[in-house]
């Protein structure tokens, strides 16, 4: 198993490439099943989770070609020979359940295992489920697995979400655009990934309007052809790496960086006392003084604070002047972060969904152990600001979002290598 090991107190200078979007990819590739002609994806991002979702689509018969060290993908589910996503590649990781709606859309069946809770919350299914009944699918959990089937394929209907859900928006969207008749979701989720979707699948021959708003229209077609479409790049890599030179000083452009994907995160970074400015290439990103304001922050469906970056930002108010509220409202359970960041002597009260920041001047490194993705890109990055030498352990969880983290940030200077354990 690797580690990660960072010694705090270089500063950061230079050019950081941001890849393609996971969470865009892992609804792009699922696409594939809606059509049989060959799908062909550019800018996507090399990360454990898509070859994951490689492992699924294979053994659902999809021809997948990797190209150009992986960042283009051809996919073709021409010669289908199963419609069932087993538990073993499900449990491993949970966007496994957007084979759901293409496979009811196109296939009119499934059978799809319940990704069961993870680090960070129970995460059900429910308004996936109830969104797939409302448009005709008869769907029952056996045994762990969601058995689903479309008696002579779905019918458009009116979807309205309790939650704005990103998945389930994504497997509604999907499962509409080869339904008969229209599909109106309402309360959608308005995630830039969701956008990205919208457009791969309007260039695949789907009918829709109206996505990044809460309310997204499809007119169901007979069928979509073929497609070449650029995955949209990571806002939350993005977020992660903007926030590098925050820890370590210096000044770092983030390339292929756009402001309208994480306006709320800017925002915040612009009152916490961070320059952030568009560059011909992406973002430039820069610290006003030595040492950054404390500033209040609430996660929330798009366009709001990013959950994702929460643990992120929350690791760099450790050191920050002064006391920060952070709530937590997409997720039951996402402050793991916090007792690995106390190790490193971080002042932090977690009541619940709201976690209380008191700035303290330096972080100490220590041995810390990452529980979830995001979870582990926080701890690298306040190994950064530490004094010494801190050990991240599990950094798998890093692989399935970042690609190459120790390469990205020690070409910006950052003293952080791998090692086996
Ligand atoms: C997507 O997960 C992302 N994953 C997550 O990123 C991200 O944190 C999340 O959206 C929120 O932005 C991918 O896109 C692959 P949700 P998803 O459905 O679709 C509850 C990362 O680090 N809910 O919007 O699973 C759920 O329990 C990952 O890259 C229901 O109650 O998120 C959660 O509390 C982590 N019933 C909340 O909604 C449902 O049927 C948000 O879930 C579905 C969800």
């Amino acid at each position: 198993m690797d580690s990660i090991v960072v010694k705090g107190g270089t500063p950061l200078n230079g050019k950081i490439q941001i890849a393609g979007a996971k969470n865009a990819a892992l609804a792009l590739m699922p696409a594939t099943l809606l059509s049989e002609e060959p799908l062909t994806l550019t800018n996507a991002p090399r990360l454990s989770d898509i070859k994951t979702m490689t492992q699924l689509l294979q053994s659902l018969g999809v021809e997948v070609t990797s190209m150009q060290n992986g960042k283009v993908q051809v996919l073709s589910s021409h010669d289908m020979t199963s419609t069932t996503a087993d538990y073993e590649i499900v449990r491993k990781m949970r966007a496994s359940n957007l084979v759901l709606g293409p496979l009811l859309a196109r296939h009119h069946q499934a059978v799809v295992s319940l990704p069961g809770g993870c680090a960070i919350g129970a995460r059900p299914m429910d308004l996936h489920v109830s969104g797939l009944e409302a448009m005709g699918a008869q769907i029952e959990l056996k045994d762990g697995y969601l058995h689903a089937v479309a008696k002579g394929g779905l019918k458009g209907a009116r979807v309205p979400l309790r939650f704005a859900s990103v998945g389930a928006t994504e497997n509604i969207l999907m499962a509409a655009t080869l339904a008969k008749g229209t599909t109106v979701i309402e309360n959608a989720a308005r995630e830039p990934e969701i956008v990205d979707l919208a457009r791969c699948l309007r260039s695949m021959g789907a009918q829709i309007d109206g996505e990044g708003t809460s309310t997204i229209t499809i007119d169901g077609v007979d069928r979509l052809g073929a497609a070449t479409h650029p995955v949209v790049t990571d806002r939350i890599e993005l977020g992660t790496y903007m926030l590098a030179p925050v820890f370590a000083g210096g000044e770092v452009e983030c390339l292929g960086g756009r402001l309208d994907l994480i306006e709320a995160f800017v925002e915040k970074l612009d009152a916490a006392g961070v320059d952030v400015s568009e560059t011909p290439d992406g973002l430039l990103v820069k610290r006003r003084n030595d040492r950054a304001r404390a500033v209040d922050v609430t996660t929330e469906v798009f366009p709001g604070f990013p959950t994702d970056l929460q643990a992120q930002m929350m690791a760099m108010l450790c050191t920050a002047d002064g006391t920060s509220i952070l709530e937590e409202k997409i997720f039951e359970n996402r402050f793991m972060h916090a007792p690995e960041l106390i190790r490193m002597g971080a002042n932090i009260e977690v009541q619940g969904g709201t976690a209380t920041v008191n700035g303290v001047e330096r972080l100490k490194g220590a041995r810390v152990m990452a529980t979830d993705l995001r979870a582990s890109a926080s701890l690298v990055l306040a190994g950064l600001a530490a004094e010494g030498e801190t050990v991240v352990s599990r950094v798998y969880h890093l692989d399935r979002g970042y690609e190459h983290i120790e390469e990205k940030l020690s070409a910006v200077g950052a003293q952080i290598e791998r090692v086996s354990e």
